[in-house]
């Protein structure tokens, strides 16, 4: 694994065709975003009426008039209760929003994950994709959530109060709107370090979480080659990283925010010289300069504010290109339009010629061709590393050959729908993986056209209904990765469920890892009955599995170099036979190929 993942190269191409993708994922919820913006509308009125009101009283104040204070001191204690009312609203109608885009936002990115081809997860480490469906996620929120709706209402506040300061007083006006250019301009010099900045702590943080997740995951085995300290070292480099990463971004907003907050109150008070000079020249009447001076705050408030919300934009930027890489990835192709999807199969494999590589360059399988008739058991044996995984991988079309093809009852397994081709063949993989949840779900696995008394069959007849004889049986939990039972167990609960869906072709990777005596000999006992009236491909490592295929497949680096039956490769003398001399218990059938 490379050491960090590398923030992507800085072009700005990318960043408008960002923001446009993520307000697009608005559009579901207009409905709430209009409602939004009415409330925001409202909102906005009501923070400028309501001084208004207040600037009457001041000047009723000023003008001894008794009746007009209680009037508009009442008119004022309306409108901003009102106010309060209208931003109560806002909060929950915005923050509503935000939750709703995110929500979505997370289920798509869930599905996509699922429809996208095995050749993604090789490339990308678990721990930096839950990143991007949590962190990255969190930060898009916080700009559905408050961003948008808070610039929004800032920008509205500065369009209606322009006309009103013109109206006040057009010098003040202009020199307070001098401060506008200036801000943005600022606010574009730092935006792209900013944006930089924010890049690279994402990337440092799906480091760390990478390193993290895989860590954890690899404890035992950290524990017992005492690799902790390792360990920890490799860590501090990333978490350091990361650290760095936010320092960088924080000094630059801590450095952005005082110029901006400056220009600010450099404008400010150069419009309240202006604003006192003309009061006192009386120009300007109290009422006015009480609403100048409270609208001159309305009006410098967003423009503070501005660096705030940039950040945030900023961060839901850097994000947002994070989550739409991982949206861009092409899904596996669709099943092909009017894709076969038989409710059985017969049962007949073929494969023609099939050439297939992982990566470019590196051949795995060169031109493999073999047939397995309806019912027939074939044993696949030969060296680690030959691909006879690969092979079983071709036929469930986990990946797809780049030659050749590979035939189930004569047709292509692309004409098929994938989901009617796996749900007739069924897989018993090198190394089994169990979901947490109870026996029942790992059993099932979502299947519910079974039966309980199926799945109770299925344990019977595999001998896995010690299952069943759990703490609590079928309801008995098994934890993540089936990290409460034995590599043995483990087995016959996949041989049970490959099984309880009555399979007609069984594809087994018999695992190499060695297991209790006992509970071999009732795999041995389970495997024929596994095996009965079904077509069977079984990558075997047991030579009494290996004896009793009715053909052997010997794959030697990628290619079929030998075909028969036991006895026959045995008296051919070539690589299976030697394969058997080499395992040491071949005598009592125990010995591993
Ligand atoms: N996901 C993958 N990406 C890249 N290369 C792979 C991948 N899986 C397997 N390979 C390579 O393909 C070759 C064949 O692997 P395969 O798993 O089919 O071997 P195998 O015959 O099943 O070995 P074993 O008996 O050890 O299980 C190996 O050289 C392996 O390095
Ligand atoms: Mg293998």
């Amino acid at each position: 694994m490379k050491d960090f993942e590398q923030p992507p190269d800085d072009t700005n191409r990318g960043d408008w065709r960002t923001v446009a993708r993520l307000l697009r994922l608005i559009v579901p919820h207009r409905r709430l975003l209009l409602g939004s913006i009415g409330v925001l509308i409202l909102l906005s009125g009501l923070t400028l009426t309501a001084p208004w009101a207040f600037a009457l009283a001041v000047d009723s104040m000023a003008k001894g008039n008794a009746a007009g204070l209680v009037r508009y001191v009442t008119l004022f204690g309306v409108l901003a209760a009102f106010r309060v009312a209208a931003e109560f609203l806002r909060l929950q109608v915005t923050v509503l929003t935000g939750q709703r885009v995110i929500a979505d936002v997370r289920a798509r990115l869930f599905r996509h994950i699922h429809a996208l081809p095995v050749r993604f997860f090789d490339k990308t480490p678990v721990g930096t994709l839950v990143t991007r469906v949590t962190n990255d996620v969190e930060a898009l929120a916080e700009m559905f959530s408050s961003g948008i709706a808070a610039i929004f209402h800032d920008l509205l506040i500065l369009v209606l109060l322009v006309p009103v300061l013109f109206w006040l007083n057009p010098t003040m006006a202009l020199v307070s709107l001098a401060a506008l250019p200036a801000v943005v301009g600022i606010s574009l010099g730092f935006g792209r370090r900013m944006r930089l900045a924010y890049r690279e702590t994402r990337a440092r943080l799906s480091s760390l979480n990478g390193f993290q997740q895989e860590a954890f995951t690899g404890i035992p085995v950290t524990r017992l080659f005492r690799r902790e300290p390792l360990m920890v070292e490799r860590f501090d480099r990333r978490n350091l990283a990361f650290r760095d990463a936010n320092f960088k971004a924080i000094f630059n907003f801590a450095l952005f925010w005082p110029i901006v907050d400056s220009v600010a109150t450099l404008a400010l008070a150069a419009v309240l010289v202006l604003g006192a000079n003309e009061a006192t020249g009386g120009t300007l009447t109290h009422r006015e300069l009480t609403y100048f001076w409270i609208a001159l705050q309305m009006f410098f408030h967003p423009i503070r504010e501005m660096s705030d919300r940039f950040n945030v934009l900023l961060a839901a930027l850097a994000a947002g290109e994070r989550v739409f890489t991982i949206l861009d990835e092409v899904p596996e192709t669709p099943d092909a339009p009017g894709a076969l999807a038989p409710a059985r199969l017969k049962g007949e494999v073929e494969f023609k010629d099939v050439h297939f590589s992982y990566l470019d360059g590196e051949p795995v399988l060169r031109g493999i061709s073999f047939k397995v008739r309806k019912g027939e058991t074939v044993a696949i044996v030969g060296p680690t590393g030959a691909g006879k995984t690969s092979i079983l991988a071709l036929l469930s079309r986990l990946w797809d050959p780049q030659q050749g093809a590979v035939l189930v009852d004569g047709e292509d397994v692309r004409s098929y729908a994938r989901h009617a081709l796996r749900s007739r063949i069924a897989v018993v993989m090198q190394d089994v993986f169990l979901f947490a949840g109870t026996v029942e779900d790992n059993l099932r696995l979502g299947n519910a056209s079974l039966a309980r008394e199926d799945l109770e069959r299925a344990c019977a007849t595999v001998h896995a209904d010690f299952l069943g004889k759990l703490d609590g049986g079928f309801s008995a939990d098994i934890r993540e990765r089936g990290g409460n039972l034995s590599v043995g167990q483990k087995q016959l609960l996949a041989f049970a469920r490959a099984l309880a869906s009555d399979p007609d072709i069984l594809v087994l990777d018999e695992a190499t890892s060695s297991i209790d005596t006992e509970t071999e000999s009732l795999i041995q006992d389970a495997l024929p009955k596994l095996l009965l009236g079904r077509t069977a491909i079984v990558v075997a490592h047991r030579l009494s599995t290996v004896r009793e295929a009715d053909r052997i497949l010997c794959l030697h680096h990628g290619r079929l170099a030998e075909e028969g039956t036991h006895e026959e490769l045995l008296k051919k003398g070539g690589l299976y036979a030697r394969l058997c001399q080499l395992s040491y218990a071949s005598l009592n059938g125990r010995g591993r190929i």
